[in-house]
């Protein structure tokens, strides 16, 4: 019950941001993440059940805004200010694990904040399958 409660005020919160979207100003800023998480290794491993794992939490949570291929252009991308990031970009393979994994547990407007919606496991799941998405599009 509590964690559906937060998922519902997290809906709330996306809905809230969405609609203010023009109105936010672009974040010039680098995202910053604390050292302790940029050397973080992945406890989840590369397996193919992550992979999988990870492509259906992709697929409830972060398509509406990152879209079906992670290109950023999911549905709600055309109202938010900065744009949703590009997961299939070769700019992602310059981002640590651990860095992924901070960015998202923390969020960072308009981007939700995960840690008290997804667990530790699931987040990992998630930065498995961004990995996939780069890869992809190196091809
Ligand atoms: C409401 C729209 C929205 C949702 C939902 C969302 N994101 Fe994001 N995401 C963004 C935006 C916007 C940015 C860019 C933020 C910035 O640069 O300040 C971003 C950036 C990121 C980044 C940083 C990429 C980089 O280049 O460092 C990661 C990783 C990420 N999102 C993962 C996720 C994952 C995983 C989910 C689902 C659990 C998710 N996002 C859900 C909007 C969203």
């Amino acid at each position: 019950m509590k964690i559906l409660l937060r998922r519902i005020t997290a809906s709330v919160i996306v809905v809230l941001l969405l609609n203010q979207g023009t109105k936010l100003s672009a974040q010039s800023k680098p995202w910053a993440v604390p050292k302790e998480y940029t050397s973080l290794s992945n406890p989840t491993g590369n397996n193919p059940q992550a992979v999988k794992d990870g492509k259906t939490l992709y697929t409830t949570y972060c398509t509406p805004c990152h879209g079906d291929k992670g290109k950023g252009d999911g549905a709600a991308a055309a109202s938010l200010t900065p744009k949703p990031a590009d997961h299939s970009s070769p700019a992602m393979l310059n981002e640590t694990d651990g860095n992924l994994y901070y960015k998202i547990s923390e969020g960072r407007m308009p981007m939700p904040t995960y840690k008290n919606v997804l667990t530790d496991a699931q987040r990992w799941e998630l930065v498995v399958y961004i990995r996939t998405l780069c890869k992809a599009s190196k091809k």
